[in-house]
């Protein structure tokens, strides 16, 4: 089936980018910024505040985009006033501050805030508001909303003195998707839900519409919230930082300003005069100067909007059908055993557009049934150019909740532990968070069937199956309306089956090394390897330089990671984003004093190896590496002209400061050092390890499965891994299990495991990146998929003499009985 015909725009963002993050925010056109662009040149907006005619313009054009507002929310000035805020959350908290709560006295019960919750969502925002004191707060579940309906309490002529009362929802869960019924607004004031039905007052409903509105039509005089916050990149993706509370002008008027005390005659005025101007409402909200120019561009995110799409409805039918399809294919796709590739969470079977919105979220599952941790999902996924998100969604109470995490540990873990390039998606097997794919009005089928292929071809075990009983059952159950419901038969198989038509996709155990585990610690236990490499790599994320002997800094090798690259913000260059750092060859003069860089087709470049500070052109700053705060000291101007020649942008090349101490936190606590371990500007730790029996073992796997590019050259393969030091081993991921090393005399300390990332896709001799060998990686490591282990150097206290490391120097491991594995 044809795509709806208004998705025909070009899109700026690169064509091969399959975004479905669209609940985090939504992509904006061009032509919504052209438009504003255009807007901004051809008119001056001033200063509002000020009486000039280009102060005026901004004032009515403000104005202006207030009533855009109410008429897509399709209410008018007269019920609903726009106070414009930094987003959902400030105008969430402007409720929260303004409410009256009334605290319980001799007089009669006080206040009471309830809010909704249940296995996907925790309180709305208003976290804080509890903490007031005399406020009752009650929780209530979906399903005792509407059970425990009852006829509203008979009010007495005590109105007056009982207390406000706030019954706070989501309109559409931010996690799951779940649409919560609008009729709870009407029903909530006029007293007959629960709990509205067992407190006598005055109840306001304060509706969180930040996630609901940016795919689905609101209808605000059908459904009179009282208070409603949005952020506004969610709907147009364009700009960020703004959002509003639209208000009831009756339920505003009992809001108070704490500072407001002054004026109180203008206050007993408006009091009084029940239909309030709209401005002086608003005026008593907004403080300061308001983001004028931003508020202005709202106007063109409308047009674009209804240019593109037509109307909310379509935005709503169309998202809706890319969701369920991606669900219902999702929900039947089966490994060669049978058993479910992902576990969804939600509560329904996507049939109803009142029930459910374009968001889907869950965990998939091994052939065996346990979890894919979520960050190795994420990563393969950028390795597919498929952005998702993953993890907790800023929800970590509901999502522990959800995923039956009620370890108090989970969360300190979380705080404590979390660690660069290592997320902790899984404790004990269990997931600690999830994915989340959503939909937004310009994502395609094209985009579901990409993720959908991505899913089948990286984490289902072949020959994929499809569970046609479910499929038929959820295929014929029709959608309402004609909401763009995908041709389901004409996918499935053909299409989304392994693009090589490839079957053998081994799981773990099969191809891992099994031999049992007794015989191999004894093999491993002092056994003998051979240290065949050693490389540094003097600045972060550029070539290596491979030595034969090299002498041991306090921080890991001579030299290693002391210098890198940022960029005009000061903010670090890894491969990642720049793979053509790899091209750039350093070379340490240790006769000369100098660090010099070499790219094919320029004239090299020199620094001194030691800067001193005293040569007042080198500025000193502050950059991060993997959060932390490292001091740096800048090279000066000449290598940064060189480098943004290369890079084609402009940077710079630091140096960490010589007196500058960065500890290590990796594995601290478990480090038996006697001082904190120094680190250089690497991510977590002084030496990277790996074996060439897991090399080759790796190379075996790809061959079996890979059809493009050449992988018989272990030496490049090994170059991926960006390893210091290499050795040779007979037995491949033997070296996980160590616990401590000599290198020749030199101790040293296994910290941990290397997670891995897309960074070893980059081909260090040409740039490019591939999706091998990360995504072998991935089918042969089951859980985390990490490659060689992390080392530190346990230096003795009493030696003045400077280790020194050679090729050919006998490696021995240890396995201690005790050490709990990494
Ligand atoms: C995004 C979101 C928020 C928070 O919005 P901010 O723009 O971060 O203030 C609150 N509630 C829901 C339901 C959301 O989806
Ligand atoms: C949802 O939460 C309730 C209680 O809070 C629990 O009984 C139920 O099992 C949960 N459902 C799921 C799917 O986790
Ligand atoms: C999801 O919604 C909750 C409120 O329900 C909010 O606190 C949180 O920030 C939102 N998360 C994201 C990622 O938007
Ligand atoms: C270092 O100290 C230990 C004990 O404190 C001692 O046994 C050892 O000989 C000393 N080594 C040197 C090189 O002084
Ligand atoms: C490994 O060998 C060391 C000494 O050679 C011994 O102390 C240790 O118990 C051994 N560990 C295992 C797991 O066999």
């Amino acid at each position: 089936m044809e795509l709806l015909p208004w998705i025909i725009f070009i899109w700026g963002w690169g064509q091969c980018v399959t975004y479905l993050d669209h609940a985090g925010t939504t992509l904006f056109p061009e032509s919504q910024i052209k438009g504003f662009y255009d807007d901004i040149s051809r008119n001056v907006y001033g200063n509002p505040h000020s009486h000039n005619p280009s102060s005026r313009l901004t004032h009515d054009t403000v104005e202006s985009v207030r009533y855009r507002i109410l008429e897509h929310f399709n209410t008018c000035p007269e019920e609903y006033s726009v106070i414009f805020t930094s987003g959902c959350t400030a105008a969430l908290k402007l409720v929260a501050d303004t409410f009256p709560w009334k605290a319980a006295s001799n007089e009669g019960p006080g206040s009471q805030f309830c809010y909704l919750t249940d296995n996907h969502t925790s309180a709305v925002g208003i976290r804080g508001v509890t903490a007031l004191q005399g406020v009752g707060t009650v929780s209530v579940l979906p399903h005792e909303v509407e059970r425990r309906a009852r006829k509203p309490p008979t009010q007495t002529n005590g109105e007056e003195s009982s207390a406000p009362h706030l019954f706070c929802y989501p309109a559409q869960s931010n996690f799951s998707g779940r649409k919560y019924p609008l009729s709870y607004v009407k029903g909530i004031q006029s007293q007959q839900l629960y709990p509205a039905c067992e407190h006598r007052g005055r109840w306001f409903v304060l509706l969180d519409a930040a996630c609901f509105v940016s795919c689905s039509p609101l209808d605000l005089s059908q459904y009179p919230a009282d208070f409603v916050p949005i952020s506004f990149y969610k709907m147009f993706g364009f700009p960020t930082g703004l959002g509003a509370l639209l208000v009831r002008n009756e339920a505003a008027e009992v809001l108070r300003k704490t500072y407001f005390g002054g004026g109180t005659a203008a206050a007993y005025l408006v009091a009084e005069n029940y239909f309030v101007p709209k401005p002086n409402v608003v005026s008593r909200f907004e403080d300061g100067t308001i983001s004028f120019l931003d508020i202005i561009s709202l106007h063109h995110g409308f047009e674009t909007l209804q240019k593109l799409t037509g109307s909310m409805l379509n935005i709503q039918l169309h998202t809706f059908g890319l969701a369920r399809y991606t669900y219902i294919v999702l929900s039947c796709l089966r490994h060669s055993n049978g058993k479910p590739v992902a576990q969804i969470h939600c509560d329904n079977d996507f049939q109803n557009i009142a029930e459910q919105g374009a968001i889907l979220n869950f965990n998939l599952l091994d052939c065996h049934g346990r979890t894919v941790g979520y960050s190795q999902v994420d990563k393969m996924a950028s390795l597919f150019n498929i952005h998702i998100r993953t993890g907790c969604f800023c929800n970590t109470g509901a999502c522990q909740h959800y995923l039956a995490i009620s370890n108090q540990n989970v969360k300190s873990n979380l705080h404590a532990g979390h660690i660069c390039g290592d997320n902790i998606d899984l404790i004990e097997g269990r997931p600690t968070g999830s994915i989340r794919v959503s939909f937004g009005y310009m994502s395609s089928f094209e985009d579901c069937q990409n993720f959908l292929r991505f899913v089948v071809n990286c984490f289902v075990d072949k020959p994929l199956i499809l569970d046609q009983k479910r499929l038929t059952k959820l295929k014929s159950a029709e959608p309402m309306e004609s909401a763009a419901s995908y041709d389901l038969a004409s996918i499935p198989n053909g299409q989304l089956g392994h693009q090589n038509g490839q079957t053998i996709t081994p799981s773990p155990e099969r191809i891992a090394p099994s031999e049992d585990t007794v015989s191999k610690e004894e093999k491993n236990n002092g056994s003998s390897h051979t240290l065949t490499n050693l490389f540094i790599y003097p600045v972060k994320s550029c070539a290596s330089v491979e030595v034969t002997e090299w002498p041991l800094g306090p921080q890991g090798l001579l030299y290693d990671r002391l210098w890198m690259v940022v960029n005009e913000n000061g903010v670090c260059l890894s491969q990642k984003r720049e793979p053509k750092l790899c091209l750039i060859r350093p070379i340490i003069c240790l006769a000369s004093n100098t660090l010099q860089l070499q790219v094919s087709g320029m004239e090299p470049v020199t620094v001194p190896l030691e800067t001193s500070l005293a040569n007042s052109d080198l500025r000193t700053s502050q950059s991060k590496v993997c959060g932390d705060r490292v001091q740096t000291v800048d090279c000066g101007k000449e290598v940064s002209t060189w480098l943004s020649e290369f890079l084609g942008k402009p940077c710079r090349l630091i140096r960490q400061r010589p007196e500058f101490l960065r500890d290590m936190k990796f594995g601290s606590e478990k480090a038996e050092n006697f001082g904190p371990t120094a680190l250089s500007l690497v991510n977590e730790a002084q030496f990277l390890l790996i074996n060439r029996a897991s090399v080759s073992f790796l190379q075996e796997h790809i061959a079996n499965s890979e059809n493009e590019g050449t992988w018989h050259d272990m030496e490049q393969l090994i170059q991926r891994f960006r390893a210091n030091l290499v050795i040779s081993g007979q037995e491949a991921f033997a070296e996980d299990d160590w616990s401590h090393l000599t290198v020749g005399d030199t101790p040293f300390q296994v910290i941990g495991r290397c997670g891995r990332c897309q960074m070893i896709g980059v081909d260090q001799k040409s740039a490019t990146r591939t999706q091998e060998p990360l995504r072998s990686l991935s089918e042969c490591r089951s859980g985390k998929v990490t490659f060689g282990v992390y080392l530190a150097h346990q230096s003795a206290r009493n030696t003045t003499a400077v280790p020194v490391l050679s090729v050919g120097a006998r490696v021995i491991p240890r396995i201690s009985e005790s050490s709990d594995k990494p």
